[in-house]
């Protein structure tokens, strides 16, 4: 391709993402309930504030499942090396791989036959974890797949036809509802043989005040990283949300382990996004997220009505996130 054609092309592509953003935005805004799409809140302001929150006492689950990779690397090796035979490592949305650098680095020590095949959607992200990794974990052989997870598992059995370990982390399996989750397992078995492995970080149910703190904390960045989507609507897609007339209300039901976060807001008024018109009434809600919690006994139903047999359960120190490894039957 030439210059031009290079450009065009890239143009073409980022002029199609906004296409969607914005069509996925008015959609949801002209639904009933509002909702927006939680994969919109990670822009370059998003990751930063989202670093925070991980950053800030109350929001436990990325500790937590630190505390497995960092101080159980020696069973979650064990675990994935199975048998023994060389397998493809695939981290499905790996982002800067801190947790699974632990484990990456136990294995390439115990000279284990692997490959790691970082999944990203991100490019900018492929393209770190490609120059950053084996400068920190020499001799690590890997291969970055930037795209879509489940078009990039297709990729990966292409090849090689090694045993496959998915990685799964970071309670994302809670960022669907059950039913969805369970489509997403279902899904992913459809791309593995019998004998592949999946790892999934599952966030547990606990202490109600305990986990709606994590997702209303005291310095207000929970809500800050809810209102920085309005914030993006307006940058990118030509809107004037009024930021200050929206609240952030995060609930918790502890019957049905959904947590989720809401924007409401604080006056009638008309929002313009590009050409379109939204209307809020007084106290009307947009709903942002959900961060569904599990019981154990809840995981192992996820992994029977998937085709899947759980293997191995790794738990935090204080028993309030599970990393569990299932084998595809
Ligand atoms: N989705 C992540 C989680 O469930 C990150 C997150 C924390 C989040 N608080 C949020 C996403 C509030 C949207 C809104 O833990």
């Amino acid at each position: 391709m030439n210059q031009t054609a290079v450009q065009t092309k890239s143009m073409t592509a980022s002029k199609s993402k906004t296409d969607t953003f914005y069509t996925d935005v008015i959609e949801g805004l002209r639904a009933t309930p509002k909702r927006l799409q939680s994969k919109y809140f990670y822009d370059a302001a998003g990751d930063k504030i989202f670093q925070e929150l991980m950053d800030c006492p109350e929001y436990y689950p990325t500790d937590c499942e630190l505390d497995i990779f960092a101080n159980k690397t020696h069973e979650l090796a064990q675990a994935v090396i199975g048998d023994g035979d060389a397998f493809d490592l695939i981290e499905l949305g790996a982002g800067d791989a801190t947790k699974s650098s632990y484990l990456l680095r136990h294995l390439q020590q115990e000279n284990v036959d692997f490959t790691y095949l970082p999944i990203d959607i991100s490019t900018n992200t492929i393209n770190y974890l490609t120059v950053k990794l084996p400068l920190a974990i020499p001799g690590l052989k890997m291969k970055g797949l930037n795209g879509e997870y489940f078009e990039m598992l297709k990729k990966a059995a292409t090849i090689s036809k090694r045993r496959k370990v998915v990685l799964f982390m970071g309670s994302n399996i809670g960022n669907m509802p059950v039913a969805e989750a369970t489509t997403f397992c279902a899904e992913m078995r459809k791309h593995l043989s019998p004998g592949d492995m999946v790892l999934i970080g599952f966030d547990l149910k606990k202490n109600p005040k305990t986990i709606l703190s994590a997702y209303s904390d005291s310095q207000g960045i929970t809500k800050r990283f809810n209102l920085n989507l309005l914030t993006r609507i307006n940058r990118e897609l030509d809107a004037n949300f009024n930021i200050d007339q929206f609240d952030h209300y995060a609930m918790y039901d502890p019957e049905t382990g959904a947590c989720k976060s809401y924007l409401t807001s604080l006056q009638d008024q008309l929002v313009n996004i590009g050409k379109e018109t939204i209307r809020f009434i007084k106290d009307e809600y947009i709903y942002m997220e959900i961060s569904q919690k599990f019981t154990v006994m809840q995981t192992d139903q996820m992994a029977a009505n998937t085709g899947f047999k759980p293997a191995n359960r790794l738990f935090d120190s204080k028993k309030w996130f599970v990393d569990t490894i299932w084998v595809a039957e």
